[in-house]
């Protein structure tokens, strides 16, 4: 794994989106599979600036998007169809039809997963996956307990991530407990994985996923079975490790 560790969330933003960039332009018909939530708004906003201002191409780039809640049409403020086109894909050159994103309205919801999946492959795979973390350790919304082998598909969210999702909810009763999700074992096969992980509300699920067990209590521990997991940590998100992690290995921050 290459853990490398930043300042704060500004530079965690820069970094993320040196990789993205340099991704585009080696590949620009590359295939991005691209994360919600407020990790990556950083990300995506000089992603925009690089668009805007030095003509970064993403026209000939197919995106995934992790996952969606069921029960939101794309239209709905609190979709994350609705995030990626408000913060993204309406301010660059994304060519609309090699976008994707689970539709959280589909009328037979394994048929779509399924879909999805076929999709990923016919796209040749994804070239890089951008992942946030939950604070219990999830990646897109596979919670605690998923098979570290799970395929697209429908999971109920946990009672802490419904909490931790009612502050964008203008009702918090409206938080949707279901969302369908890319699987452990779809995110797993992309060919580089980007994790981002930012303060201190994150600091646990990051020592548990990487310097804890694999375990499917803590999804996110995968990366460490992934043949090229790159994280990008604040130093408020680092600072439980145990180890001081540099140029893929990891070292005892207590020598003794
Ligand atoms: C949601 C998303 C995840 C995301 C997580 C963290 O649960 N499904 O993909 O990683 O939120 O969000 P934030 O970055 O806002 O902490």
């Amino acid at each position: 794994m290459l853990v490398e560790v930043v300042d704060n969330y500004e530079s965690l933003s820069a970094r993320a989106a040196e990789v993205v960039i340099q991704q585009i332009r080696k590949k620009p018909d590359s295939t991005i599979g691209f994360a919600t939530g407020g990790t990556p708004k950083g990300l995506y906003d000089r992603l925009i600036q690089a668009h805007q201002e030095r003509g970064l191409d993403f026209s000939k780039l197919t995106t995934f998007n992790l996952d969606e809640y069921v029960g939101l049409p794309p239209e709905h403020e609190q979709s994350y169809a609705h995030y990626m086109w408000s913060n993204l894909f309406d301010h660059v050159n994304v060519t609309e039809s090699r976008v994707h994103i689970p539709h959280g309205m589909a009328d037979d919801i394994d048929e779509h997963c399924q879909w999805y999946e076929r999709r990923i492959q016919e796209a040749g795979g994804i070239d890089l996956q951008i992942l946030g973390i939950g604070a219990n350790g999830h990646i897109a919304f596979n919670e605690p307990g998923s098979s570290l082998g799970s395929r697209t598909r429908i999971k109920t969210l946990t009672s802490k991530t419904v909490e931790d999702n009612a502050r964008y909810f203008e009702d918090p009763d409206m938080v949707p407990e279901y969302a369908i999700t890319m699987g452990v074992g779809t995110i797993m096969e992309a060919e580089e994985v980007l994790l981002l992980a930012s303060g201190e509300r994150k600091s646990r699920a990051i020592k548990k996923t990487l310097e804890g067990p694999l375990t499917a209590m803590v999804p996110a521990s995968m990366v460490q079975m992934h043949r090229f997991a790159h994280v990008v940590l604040d130093e408020e998100a680092a600072s439980r490790l145990d180890y001081r992690h540099h140029h893929g290995i990891a070292e005892p921050k207590d020598d003794a």
